[in-house]
């Protein structure tokens, strides 16, 4: 039975807009990132990656690298120290001749400078037996299958009632396919880590979202007790997915630290990471919604064609959604994916989700069109009582709520919706709405929870601030626990010699890591309560983990919800699309923070303006790699794009999620932004596109 918790406010105010802790320390560049570790005697490494996209490695020509002043050597696959089987065989790294797709690493390079081990990697010469490679995704494509599971374990294919029935006998019907090209994540701070060797203990800094997971690979792969690895992310310069597993940095910098006895730096070159730190696979996705007259569904279809590579399986798992926004008695949920000879996809803000509500609730939006209904009032007309595709009640669910609040403070009414009339000058201006969905992940964690003799209280546990504020927020939690002012209460997190804790991914961070830390404090609470007298010098330490509280599945629905709002304008002569505002209103529990929360929202959304106006990495067919490689090529908003954006939320009540009451925030920001962007296009000009991103040519 999953534990139920008190509605009432916490004993200690939670939700006030408190500073970010490390702020001061990162303004003024004192706090220090992965590459910002230099240990005495520190080599510094660069890779070489593959040129062909399909194939293997003949014969690596070292000499000349060699022959260059500093550098100190060249791993390939014929001399890098031996791994263990990978879990995850993209850190299989220098292991084979085999050439998977272009980009992957076929050498690497350690120099006593930068410079120097940057002019050996480029005077190591491969050559290779090449084959022929295909990286074309299509929904036609021959080799695609229907995979048990999608991403996240969910079925890949659902099928609830008889869909072809319902749609055949609908009134009205929308059936229109969505494009999604690759996207990548490109954190400002690249993958990067440095590595050191200590009597057999290996120390690495590395920049990732979840230091424990590292922890554990290190030691598999190396063969190491994991008491025999330490992995450092004090500091992370923003990953969105990227940084959620280990990548082969992590792994090249150890290994070269091995091979060398030396301390590694490897900070990735930003054209190289495209290739082997992820991105959000490509997804063509036909939907087909019947509906009758009055607009409400009967009939939805979300079938998903993605790719993955030849090294493992990576499902993007799009039509869930579909199980979970809309009533409709017949639906179809299928995922069919491709390997092809491309870079292996990863996570990215909102797996899923993300692409998935673009396609999903442009097409809602089509619907809207052919009836003449209010895409707001739609949508409310086809709210379901329970969770469509299991049955099961929300826990919460505020999604008209958020829709309501929405349209009211956006000025969303009245609204003429026939397209293309209003002009300004050379512009055309529109207005769209999206809905937004993320499901409500937790896992165990462990926390210390420590009461000094002075009076001051400590919390560790291996959390990861990725840019969120994840001190500030567990700083918080933990003084309502403890009800104290949280200016006692001092934080230690980003090492994985602190107690294991979920990586921050899933927006589902700060739940699980302040689940125990409550867990941890409530229990350090009452041991105080119960003490008389001084404490003994050392203080007291409570140590709790999760392990039990979320060891089972919830018998709710567990989902944040949101509404996005979107006015653009469209330049007639340019095809230029601007976003006037964006404005979303989401239900995702208590906020603890509304100053650091706030900033993930409108973070997501920037990030799904990116995704609706400018980002993507087309993959080169001739030479199977992507063309996009640089920022200055894959180009994300900047400052001037991103317009008056605003973020609110509907203080949600939700008895069965933790003790802090608290669904993730970290993504649902960018799940609705896409769709709304993309339905403001079609007002503005009566155009409707579906292959992202909008940009100018497609519009003229
Ligand atoms: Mo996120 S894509 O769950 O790090």
């Amino acid at each position: 039975m999953t534990p139920q918790f008190p509605s009432g406010p916490p004993p200690y105010p939670l939700g006030a807009p408190l500073v970010r802790r490390e702020g001061r320390l990162k303004v003024t560049g004192a706090a220090r990132y992965a590459a910002e570790h230099t240990p005495p005697g520190c080599a510094y490494a660069w890779p070489v990656a593959a040129t062909v996209a399909r194939g293997r490695v003949t014969a690596v020509d070292t000499a000349r690298a060699l022959a260059l002043p500093g550098v100190c050597a060249v791993l390939t696959h014929e001399n890098a120290p031996r791994l263990a089987a990978a879990d995850d065989p993209t850190l299989s790294v220098l292991q084979e001749d085999r050439v998977p797709h272009r980009g992957w690493y076929v050498a690497l390079a350690v120099a006593d400078s930068l410079e120097a081990a940057r002019a050996a990697a480029e005077a190591v010469r491969v050559t290779y037996e090449s084959d022929t490679h295909d990286v074309r995704l299509s929904a036609g494509h021959p080799g695609l299958y229907a995979p048990e599971t999608a991403n996240g374990g969910y079925p890949g294919t659902r099928e609830r009632g008889d869909f072809d029935a319902a749609f055949a006998a609908a009134p009205v019907t929308v059936d229109a396919t969505y494009t999604v090209p690759p996207l990548h994540n490109h954190p400002m701070e690249p993958h990067a880590s440095t590595a050191h060797w200590d009597d057999g203990h290996l120390t690495v800094h590395d920049s990732s979202q979840g230091s424990t997971k590292v922890c554990e690979d290190l030691a598999a792969l190396f063969t190491l007790d994991k008491s025999d690895v330490t992995v450092v992310s004090e500091h992370v310069g923003g990953g969105f997915g990227s940084k959620g597993t280990p990548r082969p940095q992590v792994v090249l910098a150890a290994m070269a630290a091995r091979h060398t006895g030396r301390p590694v730096k490897l900070s990735l070159p930003r054209r190289q990471m495209p290739a082997v730190v992820g991105h959000r696979a490509p997804t063509v996705q036909r939907v087909r919604i019947g509906a009758g007259e009055d607009g409400v569904i009967t009939a939805l279809a979300h079938e998903v064609a993605t790719h993955t590579s030849t090294v493992k399986e990576f499902v993007e798992q799009a039509a869930v959604p579909g199980r979970v926004m809309y009533t409709s008695p017949n639906s179809r949920t299928v995922h069919r994916v491709v390997p092809l000879d491309v870079p292996s996809p990863s996570w990215m803000r909102a797996p899923g989700e993300a692409p998935g509500m673009y396609a999903l609730e442009s097409a809602v939006d089509e619907l809207a069109v052919l009836l003449d209904i209010d895409p707001v009032e739609l949508r409310m007309r086809n709210e379901p009582d329970t969770e469509p595709d299991s049955d099961r009640a929300f826990s919460s669910r505020h999604l008209v709520g958020c829709l309501r609040e929405g349209a009211q403070r956006f000025g969303w009414q009245p609204r003429d919706p026939r397209p293309a009339v209003r002009p300004e000058g050379r512009l055309l201006l529109g207005t769209g709405v999206a809905s937004a969905t993320y499901p409500v992940f937790q896992a165990a964690s462990e926390a210390e929870a420590h009461a000094d003799a002075d009076g001051g209280f400590r919390i560790r546990l291996n959390a990861t601030d990725i840019g969120t504020g994840a001190r500030t927020v567990l700083a918080q939690v933990a003084a309502a626990a403890l009800g104290v002012p949280e200016d006692r209460v001092g934080i230690e997190i980003g090492s994985s010699d602190l107690p294991p804790a979920l990586l921050a991914g899933g927006s589902a961070g700060t739940g699980s890591w302040g689940w125990a830390v409550h867990k941890a404090c409530t229990g350090l609470r009452a041991r105080l309560r119960d003490h008389v007298g001084p404490l003994p010098s050392d203080g007291f330490t409570v140590t709790a983990d999760t392990r039990q509280e979320t060891a089972e599945r919830s018998p709710y629905a567990r989902h944040s919800f949101g509404a996005t709002f979107a006015e653009v304008q469209v330049d007639t002569v340019t095809g230029e699309v601007r976003v006037r505002r964006l404005l979303g209103v989401f239900a995702a529990g208590r906020i603890l923070n509304s100053r650091t929360a706030r900033s993930q929202f409108i973070g997501g959304m920037t990030m799904g303006l990116g995704m609706a106006l400018m980002e993507g990495s087309g993959l080169d067919p001739a030479f199977g790699d992507f063309a996009e490689c640089d920022l200055a090529s894959y180009h994300v908003p900047a400052c001037a794009d991103v317009p008056r954006i605003e973020a609110y939320w509907l203080d949600e009540e939700d008895p069965h999620l933790n003790p802090m009451g608290s669904k993730g925030i970290g993504e649902i920001g960018i799940v609705g932004t896409a769709a709304a962007i993309a339905n403001a296009v079609r007002h503005a000009t009566g155009v409707r596109l579906r292959d992202l991103p909008l940009t100018p040519d497609k519009l003229l």
